[in-house]
């Protein structure tokens, strides 16, 4: 989401005349977006703020803001954290940067929030020969999950008009794009009028052009048997590759993180999955060491990944964030447990990762070409249907966009590689 927001600033400074450089050395406007879903997140992009403050030592017309989710938490508190910032801009303020750019607005602080903001009126900046690009269908949150920030700094859940997502998309793809990734906090509680999230997708899939289409991130308790039969029947488009984040495989735990499932819910909606799609690709995000994490939920959460079988998964250690629920309860789990189960989880899901790769070996995947690999130029590479990354071996010439048919012969967790199929 921050990647998207970043890129439709940058197509609207662009628009507007301003250029983008490579280095933060010869710029006049320096603009940090801001993640502030876990403590580190936030730690992190306040120490590049202050490096990036420094530079004003040695040249005093620079301009520095900082934008995103610890604008919005922080507001003008960061005057006092970051001496030398010139602007705050929360959420669903972006639009005021351009303004401040050309220098109609004073640089200050901008934090109102504006529930019918969907973001800037513009689609993404896309750099030549890309093949995907990011499309957000909604924002904000009402889940309230108990450890989560998020509703608190991007605000109450909105939908983009459909006109809107579908125009976006169709500028897309006269740039040259083939993929479209749908982009939300919770993209399966879109509503615009009596539009659903499965109603948006059979929509977008009219547009002639589309060659693939995914979405992110889902919530468990929304993930619909109509979404899984659109897939089925698109699967050529939609692959059956779906992200659903856990969080937690015990139910007390669950329950403490206002989840609003069960593991026997999650369980029922992953046999739905499997039955359609005994090869789909399934990833997840899990949270350790949430209060009152027992090691006994701890092995539930282990025992659940393996019964899942994910393809991947994200993992971290539970962060107190402000204002949530969850701050209120005692952070109870010791930081060293933490650490301990987080890597029992990283390395569960590396084995379950190479698994799923290498069940792959000796299948031919339609493989979406993006480049050529960095590492060895004689291999070109792209993504299989799972979202796995691919390494093509191939005597022909082939263009960013193409899909073709790639026999696979060697897997590492993340990766594939193979030779074009269409050769043999
Ligand atoms: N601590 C740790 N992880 C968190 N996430 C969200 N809030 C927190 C927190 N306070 C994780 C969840 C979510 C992902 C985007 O970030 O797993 O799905
Ligand atoms: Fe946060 Fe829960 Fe909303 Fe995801 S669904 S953004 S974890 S409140």
């Amino acid at each position: 989401m921050n990647k998207y927001d970043s890129l439709t600033l940058k197509q609207q400074l662009n628009k507007e005349g301003h250029y983008w450089v490579e280095k933060p050395e010869r710029a006049e406007l320096i603009i940090v977006n801001t993640c502030a879903v876990r403590l580190h997140a936030e730690n992190r992009a306040l120490g590049r703020l202050k490096t990036l403050i420094g530079l004003k030592k040695r040249r005093s017309n620079i301009q520095i803001g900082i934008m995103g989710c610890v604008a919005q938490e922080l507001g003008a508190k960061l005057f006092g954290i970051l001496h030398g910032i010139d602007f705050v801009v929360g959420t669903d303020q972006v639009d005021v940067i351009a303004d401040i750019a050309s220098g109609v607005l004073e640089p200050a602080t901008y934090t109102n929030v504006n529930s019918d903001f969907f973001g800037l009126d513009t689609s993404a900046f896309i750099p030549k020969n890309q093949v995907s690009s990011f499309v957000t269908i909604m924002r904000g949150c009402n889940n309230l999950c108990s450890y989560c920030i998020v509703p608190y700094v991007r605000g109450r859940e909105r939908s983009k008009p459909e006109r809107e997502i579908l125009s976006e998309i169709q500028q897309n793809i006269n740039r040259g794009i083939k993929e479209i990734i749908l982009l939300g906090q919770n993209v399966n509680s879109y509503k615009y009028g009596n539009i659903y999230f499965h109603n948006l997708l059979r929509s977008i899939i009219t547009i002639n052009g589309v060659k693939r289409l995914r979405f992110v991130t889902n919530h468990p308790k929304d993930f619909s048997d109509e979404i899984l039969d659109i897939v089925k029947e698109y699967s050529q488009i939609i692959p059956p590759a779906f992200h659903l984040p856990l969080q937690s495989g015990s139910d007390k735990i669950l329950s403490a993180m206002n989840r609003k499932y069960d593991l026997k819910h999650y369980m029922k909606m992953i046999e739905n999955i499997y039955q359609r799609f005994s090869n789909a690709a399934i990833s997840t995000d899990i949270i350790v060491g949430f209060p009152g994490e027992t090691e006994h939920d701890f092995k539930v959460t282990l025992e659940t990944m393996r019964a899942v079988k994910f393809a991947g998964s994200f993992s971290f250690r539970y962060s107190v964030r402000p204002g949530t629920y969850a701050a209120s309860l005692e952070d109870d789990v010791p930081e060293k447990t933490k650490i301990g189960r987080l890597q029992q989880i990283i390395d569960l899901s590396i084995k379950l990762a190479e698994k799923y790769s290498q069940e792959l070996i000796g299948t031919v995947q339609q493989v979406l070409v993006n480049g050529i690999d960095k590492k060895d130029p004689s291999l070109f590479k792209g993504t299989a249907p799972s979202g796995r990354n691919v390494l093509i071996v191939t005597h022909k010439s082939l263009e960013n966009g193409d899909i073709i048919p790639v026999y696979i012969e060697s897997a590492t967790a993340w990766v594939l590689k193979g030779r074009d199929n269409s050769l043999c």
